[in-house]
């Protein structure tokens, strides 16, 4: 296995490059500057030269709020961006591993979502990451699909960077109750992926630590964790408007990451105490 990263500056592009020197695996992992996915002749270029038997797609446009006004730029990284992936892949006979979002769902179901839901996007992020899934699923032939929801890791597009700023600054912080997903820890993502692809079983997966909660429950853990001890008050989206909507019951269901791989995340809750853990060191 030799693997190519995109998108080795954020959160999971970090991960994955520390679990595959942890592994002793060979890797690359151009600079977005070389390696723009967003490029059809740089992304030939770089897999080309490359050598390599994979490629994981960790880069993404992420800024949620934004892209609804800079939909084409969202639209640009994360379905044309995908589509060159999967076009070269096929080309040159790489096996590709695409990360996509729990945000293709609407939110509306009232369960967790499983891989035999319908994609129904509520904002234009979610619309261009589905955009990704349609074009890789038409383009692509040895892939992984993977679906992941409310990821954190070590930088600031995550929502413990953003309460851990909130809490410094606040004794009384007011945290949305009415959006649930699952957190899900980018050193817990990063081995789950790397395991996928050694197994051929190519197709649609839902990764996410195990279990669910709400913005609110979330940090209420995670403040709990760090000894904070101001108010917390659980409050509705509608007390802060935001440009894109969000969905508010976007957990998913594993299945079947667990009977393909042999082993289900830990518990979202665990995930927070072993980052926040890492952190403070
Ligand atoms: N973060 C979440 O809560 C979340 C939730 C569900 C699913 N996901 C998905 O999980 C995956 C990993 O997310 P993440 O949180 O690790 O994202 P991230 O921290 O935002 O990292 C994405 C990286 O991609 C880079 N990038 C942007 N455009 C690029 C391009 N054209 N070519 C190459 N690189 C480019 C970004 O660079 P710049 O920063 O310079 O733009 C950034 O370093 C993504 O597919 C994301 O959609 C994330």
């Amino acid at each position: 296995m030799r693997i190519l990263i995109a998108g080795r500056d954020g959160q999971l592009g970090r991960a994955v490059i520390a679990e595959a020197e942890r592994r002793g695996l060979e890797y690359l992992a151009p600079p977005e500057k070389v390696f723009d996915i967003s490029n059809l002749e740089a992304v030939r270029e770089v897999v080309s030269s490359s050598k390599a038997s994979h490629l994981i797609n960790c880069a993404a446009y992420n800024l949620v709020d934004k892209a609804e006004e800079d939909w084409q730029s969202a639209a640009m990284v994360n379905g044309i961006g995908v589509r060159n992936l999967a076009i070269t892949c096929v080309e040159q006979g790489v096996e590709l591993l695409h990360c996509s979002t729990d945000y293709v769902f609407s939110g509306e179901k009232g369960a967790p979502y499983t891989i035999l839901d319908e994609p129904n996007p509520i904002n234009r992020y979610g619309e261009s990451k589905l955009l990704g899934e349609r074009l890789l699923q038409s383009l692509g032939e040895r892939f992984y699909l993977v679906r992941l929801s409310w990821v954190f890791g070590n930088g600031s597009q995550n929502f413990l960077f953003k309460l851990k700023g909130w809490a410094s600054k606040n004794q009384r912080l007011e945290i949305v109750d009415d959006q649930v997903s699952s957190p899900s820890f980018v050193d817990d993502l990063a081995p789950a992926l790397l395991d996928l692809m050694e197994t051929g079983a190519y197709g649609l997966y839902h990764l996410c630590n195990s279990g669910y909660c709400s913005r609110y429950q979330w940090a209420q853990h995670a403040l709990r964790l760090m000894g904070w001890e101001g108010e917390l008050i659980p409050v509705k989206s509608d007390r802060f408007p935001t440009p894109a909507k969000r969905p508010a019951f976007s957990a998913m269901d594993t299945f079947p990451f667990e009977d393909t791989v042999g082993y289900k995340l830990p518990t979202w809750q665990e995930a927070t105490e072993r980052f926040l853990q890492k952190e403070a060191q």
